[in-house]
Parts: structure tokens; sequence; C-alpha cells
């Protein structure tokens, strides 16, 4: 596995890689690699002949400077992650090097963004807008892997791809969980072991809400969510969204499910640890 700081040469790397006609797979990380990460590797190198992994913490995606200096950093366990996985680039820039001057690009993300993350995170879409154009257009791979844990990511990233006129695949892939039904996060690591108890709670009312969902309405089945995962201790929800899986707007009814599934979203703070995981409601209406 080559390990790649410069954006120069990566580009050089990619180009002689696609002139003898290989397909690239790109996944875009922040690195602290787990099982779900490396599920996203292993599903680039089944379908790409050179993989790339970028390993960066994005300073512009985040709007809390705590969070920004306190995101776990682990190079080392992250590279012989990579290499156990087959990786065959593993691109880890400074800043300086993906920004070598500021980047002010507003992107015109419309409705998607607007909502949830978009709502409680100012300018964090934005943020990983710019910096995944900019991965796009180092590596321009032929394929780019996003987990669908980051659910409204995934239609943010679309909608840029959109708007930049990228020629590429955005690859959707499944969330990975811990055996509990937690799902497996970079942040789960702050968790006291009390706290890492409680939080599959989130994944569980989830789950039970299918059922629910038969025969109760959207409204219903939202409060329902909420006041599970709320009765734990050190538990609370920011916001609980059925939504379209295709424009993101909430739904208030399971009759405006116009995609055949709907999809929960949810963020709940686990003690001052914030955590994201969501479901599909198939066939509602
Ligand atoms: P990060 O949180 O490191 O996640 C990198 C990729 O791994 C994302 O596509 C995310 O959805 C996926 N992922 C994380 N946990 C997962 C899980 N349990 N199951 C499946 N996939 C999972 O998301 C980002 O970084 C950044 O915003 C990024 C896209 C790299 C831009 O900076």
């Amino acid at each position: 596995m080559e390990i790649i700081r410069k954006v120069e040469h990566l580009r050089q790397f990619v180009a002689d890689a696609k002139a003898s006609g290989k397909k690239v797979g790109l996944v875009p990380t922040m690195g602290a690699l787990h099982a779900g990460h490396i599920s996203l590797v292993n599903r680039a190198r089944r379908e790409n002949d050179l993989v790339v992994v970028s390993v960066f913490v994005n300073p512009t995606q985040f709007n809390n400077a705590e969070d920004l200096a306190t995101y776990p950093r682990t190079e080392e366990a992250d590279c012989e992650k990579l290499q156990e996985a087959g990786v065959d680039v593993a691109f880890i820039p400074s800043v300086e090097e993906v920004y070598p001057e500021p980047d002010t690009r507003v992107f015109d993300l419309g409705e998607v963004a607007a909502v949830m993350e978009g709502a409680m995170r100012p300018g964090h879409f934005n943020g990983v807008a710019q910096v995944v154009s900019r991965l796009f257009d180092m590596v321009r791979p032929d394929r780019a892997y996003f987990g669908e844990k980051d659910f409204q990511q995934i239609a943010v990233i679309r909608r840029m791809v959109e708007i930049e006129g990228f020629d590429l695949e955005i690859v959707d892939c499944p969330i990975c969980r811990e055996p509990d039904g937690l799902a497996m996060s970079s942040r789960n690591t702050r968790l006291t072991p009390e706290q890492r108890k409680v939080a599959p709670v989130i994944h569980r009312a989830l789950e039970n809400s299918l059922a629910w969902a038969k025969d109760h309405t959207l409204d219903e089945t939202k409060r329902y969510v909420v006041s599970e995962i709320n009765s734990f201790p050190h538990m609370e929800v920011e916001y609980y969204e059925i939504v379209d899986p295709l424009t993101m707007q909430p739904l208030s009814d399971w009759s405006e499910a116009a995609n055949s599934y709907a999809v929960g979203c949810v963020t709940a703070y686990c003690g001052k640890v914030r955590l994201i995981d969501n479901i599909k409601y198939e066939s509602v209406n």
C-alpha cells in the first residue's frame, strides 16, 4: 500500500493507473477506522482495480471547535487496517495540502441540506460538499463509496455531484452494527461503559417501531420512538424525522412515501456524545 500525502503525487499515481485502463474506487473517511469503514473498503475492493481511501479530518465541516479538536486521530492503526484490507493508496493529506487557500465556495445544496443535520449543524454540509468535491477532483474516481449511516450526507453528495457535473457513480453501503445493534461510529469510543450499555436503545426503538408503524400513524410512530429512547438514562433525542429518501423532506403521513419506502432518521445524545442512526420503513403506504 502506498501512503500518499501530496495532491500532486496522488494525481500522478491515479493518472498512471487510469492510463492502463484501471477502474478507480474512492472511499472518503476521516480516519479512526472501524469495521463500518472497512465494509465500504471491501466493497470498493471487489468492484474496482485501484482503491484509494482518503483519511482527512476536514475542518470545514465541523461547526464546533471542540468537536474538531477532540476528533480521534489514529493514523498508525488506520494504516494497518487499510493495508490488511488490500487498499492500494491511503491518501493522508495535511490541511494545507487540501486547502492551500481557504475554500469560500457556497454550494446551492437546496432542500436536501436544509433539514435535520443541515438545520442542527449550520455549515456542516457545505463543508462536506467542499471536501468531497476536492477529493473527487483530485482522484477522479469511477465510483465513490458512502455509508447509509449518514443517510442525509449521501443525498447531499448526490446533489453536489449534480451541481459540479462529476461523472461517477455514488455507491450506498448498508449500516454496520455492533452485535447489540449500536451503529458503529468513531464516536462510540467516547461513551462511558454505562452509556455504552444504554446506547443500543436507539436501534432497538427504531426496530420495534417497524411493527408499530403497521397500525399507527406516522406521528404516533415518531412519538413512540422518541419516548422509547428518552425513557432511558443518559438518552435525549435531538430530532426524529421520517423522511422521503430522495428529498429528505419530513413526511406527515405514510401515504406521502412516494418511493415505496420512508426513512426514519434519528439523532440522540447519550451523555455528551451525539449519535445518529436510521431505519427504512418499507411498504407502509
Ligand atoms: P466518516 O465519519 O469517517 O465516515 C466515512 C464513511 O464511512 C461515510 O460514508 C460514513 O457514512 C461511513 N460509515 C461510518 N460509519 C459507518 C457504519 N457503521 N456503517 C456503514 N458505513 C459507515 O462521513 C465522513 O467521514 C465525512 O463526512 C466525509 C464523507 C469523509 C467527508 O469529510
